[in-house]
């Protein structure tokens, strides 16, 4: 690691800036990947399947090509050949797709062909005309009646059952009090605002392609790996995402066949996926069934917790939800252990989708606890409280830091949670509605992972920040920015930050809560790297000031290195450039995982969600109406947009809890409702009142900025925590998300 001796925190980070990008996108002037039309481009129109699992037998494609405007249509036998095969798999993160191969259909709204013509009506006529026959193989669908086995790693690559050391059934058959439910969860598609879209063009063995992604140098990788081209020559732009939640991690078989689009006529081409295209071959979160089975002793200290998880995964890969792993970090038990079976469906492969593994595990463990709490006569608080994890449970190390005590007590008091009555269907407001609150604890692995970031400081003293970092909304372009101003001691007005390209630094992943962690220290370290070499050109010279100050002898400030025992002795950047004779002073900086620290400590964000709902006595109809989340997440980088961070994902909650589902038929194995006036996602009049509490938290462990992640985080905790409001409010535990009022009766 660079000296970061030389720079401070402060100037620019913490500030509550808007978003730097935010006139570009309410003018509607910020690009996005399928408002790129470049010269003679070519529209792409997939033909998708209306069978999970089969062959396609015909397809009318001289109907189709007979279509006027349209150009060509792809079909397997006439694809660019690739030099991978998609159906390999050399990592975890490889996951395979279906382009055109061969005439296998594995699930619903597959692509069976691909129809591309002069205008998107052209294209799109010519992929109704191609009337489909298939050879159908009758569907495997739902969690039951198909083979259950143990997956060989879930999410990817954790194993699949992990334990403690402890006696988990001794401890259960010991404890005074039990609780031993089972929790269901549907399937869940992303659904971000802009669907999965590429525009892409050839210029010989070069290839440009403009497509949402979150991991810019993963996605040139995979591109390079399956055409057989060099990373180098190709270019991913990248600079907005109108969302990700996991979706647009990685290169999918759509974005592959717009590639061989525009390969096969030589144009380029564009292909925009319709909503309904995106319920099948872009991932999606599987259906769970947890069972979660706990212990206590008279005193209400839990002396076992067992969760587990029977999940479901694609016919022809390995994503296997890890939701029984969130319960590794929340609660002290002397006994724990997790364990993961699954059924192999005839859906898409599911993949990481907001906060995955954790949400689903959450609502799970989180109604568990109340379950238990209720056992025991005890304050679903209190409860928690008692049972709080000094340690991390499931391997017995200390935490990096962990301020969650802080943010029980914050929410609570915010939330005025010590005048809930303790029995359930006892509070009412004055229209005479059910009343409930609930509460939950959130918590999410603080992850990073490996980024390289350039800066430069130029012959006027400003400065150029440059890193493939990628924007999904967060507000990376801000926050990024912040960190690169105080990383070269500018304003952030004299720094120029460029990111979402792929010939950019390798910014790492915009995923797992992770990005700015990533991101932000290589930046933060490129920037260290420069100033110090800025301080031995000052400190080396007998010219300067700060001749003799030594390295660490000085600061950077404002545009100035100054003299640390003396702030008012020092010379701008310029003057020093200058006198040195150089246009420029270039650095860099990297990050990634410290395998020591991690090795040795426990790493987490934490928080606490209260929550109120309100239910119709007659009609069960359920509104959750207030929303307090108190997070403790490490060094703040931008309040405003962290908070917005917090918001979003307990909205996801809200959504998790009561109203997203996708639901499958399960004799033609399609989703029913792949749309986004069926798929129901929360709008504002389903969020009356949120408040997000940061709760402060330095961690001098975690990573140099002492950052961890807000993104995912909000979603756990809020789901249980509405899950719990609605029991208490009626009385009738509803283990099966979403709670629709029909569960209630
Ligand atoms: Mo996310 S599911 O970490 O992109």
């Amino acid at each position: 690691m660079p000296e970061q001796t030389h720079t401070r925190y402060g100037s620019n980070i913490g500030q509550p800036l808007t978003r730097r990008e935010g006139l570009l996108k309410v003018t509607g002037s910020a690009r996005f990947a399928a408002d790129n039309h470049p010269e003679g481009m070519l529209y792409a129109a997939l033909a998708t399947s209306t069978i999970a699992r089969g062959r396609v037998t015909f397809l009318d494609v001289a109907a189709a090509k007979a279509h006027p405007g349209v150009v060509d249509v792809i079909v397997p036998g006439n694809t660019p050949q690739l030099a991978f095969d998609p159906d390999d798999k050399d990592s975890p993160f490889t996951f395979r797709m279906d382009v055109l191969q061969n005439d296998r259909v594995r699930y619903a709204n597959q692509a069976i062909a691909v129809v591309i013509g002069e205008t998107l009506e052209a294209a799109t006529e010519g992929a109704a005309l191609l009337a489909p026959r298939y050879d159908v193989e009758p569907a495997r669908m739902g969690l039951d009646g198909n083979e259950t086995f143990v997956p060989p790693a879930v999410g990817v690559g954790e194993p699949p059952d992990i334990d403690n050391g402890g006696d988990v059934d001794a401890g259960l058959a010991g404890s005074a009090k039990r609780v031993d439910a089972t929790y269901e969860t549907p399937a869940q598609y992303h659904n971000a605002m802009e669907p999965h879209a590429i525009v892409a063009q050839w210029d010989g063995d070069k290839l440009t392609v403009d497509t949402p992604s979150q991991a810019l140098t993963m996605g040139q990788g995979r591109i390079a790996q399956l055409f057989g081209i060099d990373p180098a020559n190709i270019l991913i732009r990248s600079p907005f995402l109108g969302g990700g939640f996991g979706s647009k991690a990685l290169m999918k078989g759509p974005q592959i066949l717009g590639i061989m689009a525009a390969r096969r006529t030589g144009r380029p081409v564009k292909l925009v996926l319709r909503r309904d295209q995106m319920f099948g071959p872009v991932g999606h979160r599987a259906p769970t069934r947890q069972t979660v089975r706990m212990g206590t002793d008279d005193s209400g200290q839990i002396q076992a917790i067992h969760h587990h998880n029977h999940t479901a995964t694609s016919s022809f890969d390995d994503f296997f939800e890890p939701a029984a792993n969130l319960s590794h970090t929340l609660y002290a038990a002397p006994a724990l252990k997790t364990t993961h079976t699954a059924v192999r469906l005839d859906t898409g492969t599911p993949l990481f989708m907001r906060a995955p593994g954790e949400a689903s595990g959450s609502i799970a463990l989180e109604s568990a606890v109340d379950e238990m709490a209720e056992a025991c006569g005890m304050d679903p608080l209190a409860f928690r409280l008692k049972n709080y994890a000094e340690v991390e449970p499931i391997s017995g190390k200390p935490f990096s830091s962990k301020n969650l005590r802080e943010c029980y007590e914050q929410g609570a008091a915010a939330f005025g949670w010590s005048k809930r009555a303790a029995a359930p269907r006892t509070m009412r407001d004055e229209a005479g509605l059910l009343v409930g609150w609930g509460m939950g604890t959130a918590t999410f692995p603080a992850l990073i992972f490996a980024a390289d970031a350039r800066a430069t400081l130029k012959a006027d003293g400003t400065g150029l920040v440059e890193i493939g970092a990628q924007d999904m909304g967060q507000g990376a372009w801000t926050a990024l920015a912040q960190i690169a101003a105080d990383g070269l001691g500018l304003d952030i007005d004299q720094v120029e930050f460029r990111m979402g390209s792929s010939d950019l630094p390798n910014g790492g992943i915009a995923g797992g809560s992770g990005h700015t962690a990533t991101a932000g220290n290589a930046i933060h370290a490129a920037g260290g790297d420069v100033i110090a070499k800025l301080a031995r050109l000052a400190t080396d010279d007998q010219r300067s000031p700060l001749f003799g100050a030594g390295n660490a002898g000085v600061v950077a400030r404002d545009g100035r290195l100054v003299r640390r025992d003396d702030e008012s002795r020092g010379e701008s950047y310029a003057d020093i450039l200058a006198r040195a004779g150089l246009p420029a002073l270039e650095g860099q900086g990297s990050a990634g995982a410290d395998q020591d620290a991690q090795k040795r400590y426990a790493m987490h964000a934490h928080g606490a969600v209260f929550a109120e709902v309100k239910v119709d006595p007659e009609l069960g109809q359920i509104r959750c109406t207030r929303l307090v989340g108190a997070f403790a997440a490490g060094r703040v980088i931008n309040p405003r947009l962290v908070r917005s961070q917090y918001f979003g994902g307990m909205i996801w909650g809200v959504s998790f809890a009561l109203h997203e589902e996708a639901v499958m038929d399960h004799r033609s194995g399609r989703p029913l409702n792949a749309n986004l006036g069926e798929y129901h996602v929360p709008v504002n009049a389903d969020i009356p009142s949120l408040e997000a509490i940061l709760v402060d938290e330095k961690d001098s462990i975690i990573n140099a900025l002492g950052v961890k992640g807000v993104g995912e985080i909000g979603i756990t905790g809020t789901a249980g925590a509405i899950a719990n409001a609605v029991y208490h409010a009626t009385g009738v535990r509803v283990r099966q998300a979403p709670i629709r009022l029909e569960r209630l009766l």
